[in-house]
């Protein structure tokens, strides 16, 4: 990302050029729209959707709250959490070096995506950029944000394609053909971090049962490590309307 007064600081994944199809595309005008966005890690979406004119109120774990860690019996567990409090801190801090930069007032609130709290208010939109993969419950995640989201939910995600590696493990367990993919493979003990592959299709159920019945997917390439990968969005409006 560009920060101001800092210049360019390189990072894993680039999203400059693809960051509005990253967000939904045309579809979605953020103009005058108060934004929960879940994962908002070191802000550069924050920031970017506040240049669209959105209110932006992040969410995010700080060093108070652990990852959804997976717990390989023969890993050690508590290790794990501990040094990723400490990765959590260092990511803290760069949404606030960016937020003063940019001379930013989105505002970020702290704790788990299953705990979302009541008194953040209701909002218009939610985005959930790379995120549901991370965590062992997906749909909680997305009900306790959605309870609050009164127009829309952007899910940008990883596809479900088939790994190397991933597969051979696959085939052996004789479990294939699934919406939505199980990451951890025992076997290896990676990844730590990660959970899910999903179809977009399942985002679409998850959506559907939550309220939000309509939805389009788009397909987009954004830059990992300097090159091309694919990712989709799902942007879900919705068609039940909250309960006042
Ligand atoms: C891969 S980053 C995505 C950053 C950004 N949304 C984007 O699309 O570029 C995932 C973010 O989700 C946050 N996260 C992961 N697990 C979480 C949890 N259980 N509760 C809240 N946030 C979580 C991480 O701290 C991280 O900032």
């Amino acid at each position: 990302m560009d920060i101001p007064g800092y210049g360019l600081v390189k990072g894993e994944w680039d999203l400059r050029v693809g960051v509005k199809s990253y967000l939904g595309g045309d579809s979605v005008n953020f103009k005058g729209k108060r934004v929960l966005e879940m994962g908002a890690a070191s802000g550069f979406l924050t920031f970017t959707m506040e240049k669209m004119g959105a209110d932006v109120v992040g969410y995010d774990l700080s060093e108070d709250f652990d990852w959804d860690i997976v717990p390989f019996a023969r890993l050690d567990y508590k290790e794990i959490l501990n040094s990723r409090r400490g990765h959590l801190r260092k990511i803290n801090n760069g949404f606030w070096l960016n937020h003063k930069a940019n001379n930013s007032k989105a505002k970020i609130v702290f704790g788990t995506v299953y705990n979302v709290p009541e008194e953040i208010g209701k909002v218009d939109i939610a985005t959930f950029g790379s995120i549901l993969l991370h965590l062992r419950d997906p749909f909680l995640a997305l009900q306790s944000a959605l309870r609050l989201t009164r127009e829309t939910v952007i899910v940008t995600d990883l596809p479900l394609t088939e790994v190397k590696g991933r597969s051979i493990f696959r085939r052996r367990l004789n479990v294939q053909g699934a919406k939505m993919d199980f990451l951890p493979d025992y076997t290896k003990q990676v990844p730590i971090d990660a959970w899910w592959r999903f179809t977009p299709g399942m985002i679409q159920l998850y959506l559907g049962v939550l309220g939000f019945e309509n939805t389009v997917v788009t397909h987009h390439t954004q830059l990992y490590q300097d090159k091309p990968h694919e990712l989709y969005t799902v942007v879900g409006r919705r068609t039940k309307p909250l309960p006042k």
